[in-house]
C-alpha cells in the first residue's frame, strides 16, 4: 500500500482492537483498513500480514495464534496475526497485507 507510520512507544497502545503495541493496533491508529472479523481475538484469521522485514523483533507467535494461522489463506513463513504480532521496536517493520484480504477489503467498501 505504500504508506509509511511511525509508531510513538508512549502512545500504545493505541486503541483496544488487538494486542496492545500489535501491528493491527499500530495499523488502525495509521487509517489502514486492516481486517479484523474477530476484534482483534486471536480467533479469525482474517488479520493475517506478511512481516517482511523485521519479523525477528517481533514477539514470538504462541501456540493459539500459529493454530489460527492454520486457517489463513496463502501462508508463508512470514506470516503472523496482526492482532497478536507485537514489534519491539528495534527497527523498522515492513508489513504486507496479502492480495486476497486487501481485494476482500476493496470489495467491503
Ligand atoms: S483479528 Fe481475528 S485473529 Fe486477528
Amino acid at each position: 500500500m505504500g504508506v509509511t507510520f511511525e509508531a510513538d512507544p508512549a502512545e500504545i497502545p493505541y486503541g483496544d482492537v488487538g494486542q496492545p503495541g500489535s501491528i493491527l493496533d499500530i495499523a488502525l491508529k495509521a487509517n489502514i483498513d486492516l481486517d479484523h472479523a474477530c476484534g482483534g481475538f486471536c480467533s479469525c484469521a482474517t488479520c493475517h500480514v506478511i512481516v517482511r522485514e523485521g519479523l525477528n523483533s517481533c514477539n514470538e507467535p504462541s501456540e493459539e495464534e500459529l493454530d489460527q494461522l492454520d486457517n489463513a489463506p496463502a501462508l508463508t513463513p512470514k506470516s503472523r496475526l496482526a492482532c497478536q504480532c507485537i514489534p519491539r521496536g528495534e527497527c523498522d517493520l515492513v508489513v504486507e497485507i496479502p492480495g486476497w484480504n486487501r481485494n476482500r477489503a476493496k470489495e467491503g467498501d
